[in-house]
């Protein structure tokens, strides 16, 4: 670490919106391990606006826990906001990338090849074709760390699913249904998630990889994605407002996709059915569903039984031979603890040189599975995630390992979504 005293110099990387939001309030009560103490922004005045809000932060932490406020003076002074990548760089241990997808893997690979760790928001990378790069660039430098921060997985509703399942409360999972997004009237879609260039797709790269990091975890990462079915992947309202804007949909905003994952040790499998969704839930026959991330509709069935995991306050599990049981949760405010407890586990590796479960390699897993329902719309039949790969590496053949493939493979990928001329 760059400081002997053993705490993490931590780096904001897009101080925009999600960072000022909800990464920052992460930070304070790491105190005795890690400090946030630079700033990054393309756009300098979010990243000084970042840095102006986490003094008021520290100072209003400090006040409330005295214990901590030398500390927290003392990480006052620490602050900086910079004008380069590199110069951050040189200042830090690790990095909080809240950029758009785009330009993320680019952050993240130059923070590896400088020594430097990071985590990186949701989705992982705008295409395979980047995170597969990054998982090369990440592999020749074991000693540094990149992590997928991706909530859902820290959800401690989605890590209820998982210890229940581990303890066999309904046998071996035969199907996950879920629905994770948003409704019509919801005004978080940005115009940056809603561009192809940008985000490397619609709903299904945005909601979709939420919700298949999640779900994944939540059956249990021994399960190995095989193959993807584009049920249906749609634009069902292309004229909209985004940001106040109107605004003309040429992505993807309601999919619905299957993922069988399989158990190498046994060869038997679980069938995964997403809806993910920028207009509401629709599965069954029943009104609109919510696609929310604690409170969004999750059903398993089991050989012994099911779970009904949609409800915010409790999991209730019921048995074929008539049991029932009811695990209650306890209500966060919205991912309060899911995004406190990604940086928190990162801060750790770091510290103790353990490298995240939820890493690069997982990260560009999700994203594979994204694009091979896009090319299974594309190829309207099932598609596996080694057939994926092998198409998205004839891009690289073809262009180089750079953005020129990357850009070819998702103006494929996405064609069937854009308007007509
Ligand atoms: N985990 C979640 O629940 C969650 C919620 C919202 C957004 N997100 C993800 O976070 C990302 C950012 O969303 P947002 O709402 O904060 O967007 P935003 O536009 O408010 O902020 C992004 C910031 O990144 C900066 N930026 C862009 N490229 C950069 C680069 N190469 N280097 C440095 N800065 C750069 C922009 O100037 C902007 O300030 C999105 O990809 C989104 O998927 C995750």
């Amino acid at each position: 670490m760059k400081n002997p005293d053993n705490l993490v110099r931590v780096g904001g990387v897009g101080t925009g919106r999600i960072f000022q939001h909800a990464h920052l309030r992460t930070y304070p009560r790491l105190w005795d391990r890690a400090r946030l103490v630079g700033f990054y922004d393309v756009n300098r005045a979010r990243a000084q606006d970042a840095r102006d809000k986490y003094v008021t932060m520290l100072e209003d932490w400090a006040t409330a826990n005295p214990l901590a406020a030398e500390s927290a003076r003392a990480n006052i002074a620490e602050l900086r906001v910079f004008d380069s990548l590199n110069a951050l760089l040189e200042y830090v241990d690790l990095i909080d990338v809240c950029t758009h997808a785009k330009g993320r893997m680019e952050t993240a690979i130059k923070a590896l090849e400088k020594g430097v760790n990071a985590m990186v928001e949701k989705p992982m990378a705008r295409t395979w074709i980047e995170a597969d790069r990054a998982c090369r660039v990440a592999a020749a430098h074991p000693n540094v760390y990149l992590a997928l921060n991706d909530d859902n997985v820290y959800d401690p509703k989605y890590r209820a699913v998982h210890d229940l399942l581990l303890q066999g409360v309904i046998g071996n999972v035969q199907t996950l249904t879920a629905i994770r997004g948003s409704r019509l009237n919801a005004t978080s879609v940005l115009k940056s998630q809603a561009s192809a260039l940008d985000n490397g797709g619609g709903c299904l790269m945005d909601y979709g990889s939420h919700g298949l990091a999640g779900a994944w975890y939540a059956l249990g990462t021994h399960l190995k994605p095989v193959k993807v079915d584009a049920v249906q992947i749609a634009v069902l309202f292309r004229n909209r407002v985004l940001e106040g804007d109107p605004y003309v949909m040429e992505v993807d905003d309601n999919a619905r996709i299957k993922i069988l994952f399989e158990d190498p040790q046994t060869g038997r499998w679980v069938t995964m059915f997403l809806e993910t969704t920028w207009c509401g839930g629709h599965i069954g026959l029943d009104k609109e569903k919510n696609g929310g991330q604690n409170g969004g509709y999750l059903y398993l069935t089991g050989d012994q039984g099911v779970m009904n995991a949609t409800e915010r306050t409790k999991i209730v599990t019921t048995q074929w031979d008539g049991g029932e049981s009811t695990a209650l949760l306890k209500e966060y405010e919205g991912e309060t603890i899911s995004m406190a407890h990604e940086v928190e586990i990162m801060v750790d590796c770091v510290r103790n040189k353990r490298p995240p479960q939820i890493d690069v390699r997982y990260g560009a897993e999700v994203i594979a599975m994204v694009e091979s329902a896009y090319l299974s719309a594309l190829k309207k039949r099932p598609v596996t995630l080694d057939e994926f790969k092998e198409y998205a590496r004839g891009f690289v053949k073809k262009y180089g390992d750079n953005e020129q493939a990357e850009e070819a493979l998702l103006s494929e990928l996405l064609a069937p979504y854009k308007a007509k001329e």
